[in-house]
């Protein structure tokens, strides 16, 4: 089945535009939608009917906007298979990790619908009498959303749900790579019950949406952005949102260290690394940069995590295997870019070839015709020292570098010092190691014992750094993005009572007493 998709605002499908075709990364000829590219125009009109049905939306009680989630989760949860194919296909990410994608929607529905029944302010108590304190969470308004391929429907899911089930109107942009899975999830929420005019998707490219959020931003039509995608984009949104005084959520790239200490339980640490580093073919936020392994344990380590990766299975992604395609050629040709940053004081494990898979270049084991789509080999590049741009650069790819160190100050330095700080992992039965690691890592997410990816659903999710400005997603914590604090005081004394004038006497105290003895 051929998908069309196109933007959709207030409902009304929107026709004009240029036309791309989104195809399956693991069989090229596979269309899997026709996407009709909206300009910067739909993204304001979009905004505009997102602004004008925001004071409804927001008149509806939380509890029953927290019923609206509890259908949508209930939606997705019945078509969990159908939804995890169609990222599959669309994405090639493996079928068992598609699933877990779903069911992270899944789990951030349940979480948030009870939040409809929460959304807690607090009474506080005045300095005076006869007057009370309170606070409320208001709705921001309109939240522009802007997601990224690598995770279409999750991570979507991330801004989605807690934006409307505060109040908040959304305007969507999906990747284009991922247009059919942002059609379908807007789907899922419209027969879900999200009014039409509440939840408006525009699908465009970067260029067009970042031209309409620029034109809605100056026209007063946007009060939140929510961002995922890399560094240098971030940066960019958050100039734009800076002029017109606003923070957005960003959650943007990541070189992710995992640690590993000489006390570590070894095939453990293999294990999360093979994880973390490969899984969805090193195209997630929280993917494994570097491996750091204490001097020596180093050798022993390199041979078990090399066999694991040589061992494991490429290809077609509907098939059990480790990952599948890249997202799209561009990816492909970005990842080769990066292998040129090898230099010859590294070594490189993991394959029978590096780059592209090809019938000339051939991965063994692989499953399914690697000339059919865009498939690279795992790469282990050994040797990774601080000078090389190898542990700097974010390689969004199936790459790990793999560098040593002495001390476990080293280690930590070595974790921090490339600029981002998203997820960091340490391996280790020493429990001051994990704890010291904890309070001198920069990451926004420290894992023991655990992979740097597969972050539950309901703990804060971001960064620092290079890896975002600080807003945290998921759980209770990204309230404070979807919502504004309000405070008010009633006062019913019946005259002016000023605030830091008119006090309220202390009972007198005796400040000179001293124990005696
Ligand atoms: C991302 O890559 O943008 O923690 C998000 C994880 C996933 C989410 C990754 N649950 O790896």
């Amino acid at each position: 089945m051929q998908h069309k998709c196109a933007s959709v605002v207030a409902g009304n499908p929107q026709a004009d535009g240029t036309v791309l075709l989104s195809r399956n990364p693991a069989n090229l000829d596979d269309v899997v939608a026709e996407v009709t590219l909206a300009g910067p125009d739909t993204f304001v009109r979009a905004a505009e009917a997102a602004k004008n049905a925001q004071p409804e939306w927001a008149k509806i009680p939380a509890p029953v906007r927290g019923q609206v989630i509890a259908r949508l989760g209930r939606l997705v949860e019945a078509n969990k298979a159908a939804l995890a194919r169609l990222i599959t296909r669309e994405i090639g990410k493996p079928l068992a990790e598609s699933l877990g994608e779903v069911q992270e929607i899944v789990d951030t529905c349940d979480f948030f619908l009870g939040e409809g029944r929460r959304l807690y302010g607090q009474t506080v108590p005045s300095e005076m009498p006869d007057k009370q304190l309170f606070t409320f969470r208001v709705p921001v308004g309109v939240t522009a959303i802007i997601t990224a391929a690598n995770f279409p429907a999750a991570v979507p899911s991330w801004y989605l749900v807690p934006a409307l089930l505060c109040g908040n109107t959304v305007v969507w942009k999906p990747a284009e790579l991922s247009a059919a899975v942002g059609q379908a999830l807007a789907e899922l929420a419209w027969r879900a019950g999200v009014p039409r005019t509440v939840l408006n998707l525009v699908q465009a490219d970067g260029k067009a949406t970042f031209e309409g959020l620029d034109k809605a931003l100056q026209d007063g039509l946007i009060d939140k952005v929510g961002f995922t995608g890399s560094t240098e984009v971030g940066r960019r949104i958050s100039e734009l949102c800076g002029r017109h005084l606003q923070s957005p959520c960003l959650e943007l790239g990541g070189k992710n260290p995992l640690v590993v200490m000489a006390d570590a339980n070894l095939d453990l640490a293999v294990e999360g690394a093979l994880f973390s580093g490969f899984g969805s073919a090193g195209q997630r936020c929280t993917s494994l940069g570097t491996v750091f392994v204490q001097r020596e344990v180093h050798d022993e380590f390199l041979s078990r995590f090399t066999k694991a990766v040589e061992e494991a299975i490429v290809g077609d992604p509907s098939q059990g295997v480790l990952y599948g395609p890249l997202i799209d050629t561009r990816y492909a040709e970005r990842f080769e870019e990066y292998l040129t940053l090898v230099q010859p004081h590294h070594t490189v494990h993991g394959s029978t070839g590096t780059g592209r898979i090809t019938d000339a270049n051939p991965r063994k084991g692989f499953i399914g015709n690697a000339e059919d789509g865009i498939f690279v080999h795992p790469t282990i590049v050994d040797g990774i020292t601080k000078e090389d741009a190898l542990y700097r650069n974010e390689t969004f790819g199936p790459l790990v570098g793999v560098g040593t160190f002495d001390t476990f100050d080293e280690a930590v330095e070595l974790a921090n010092g490339h600029g981002y700080g998203l997820s960091a992992a340490i391996y280790t039965t020493n429990a001051s190691n994990a704890f010291r690691f904890r309070e001198r890592c920069r990451a926004g997410m420290v894992s023991v014992n655990n992979s740097t990816s597969g972050a539950e659903a309901h703990l804060p999710f971001g960064g620092n750094g290079l890896s975002g400005n600080g807003s945290r997603q998921s759980g209770v914590w990204v309230l404070d993005q979807f919502t504004r604090w309000q405070s008010m005081n009633w006062d019913y004394a019946g005259k002016l009572q000023k605030a830091q004038m008119d006090m309220v006497e202390l009972p007198e105290a005796d400040l000179a007493y001293r124990l005696e003895g």
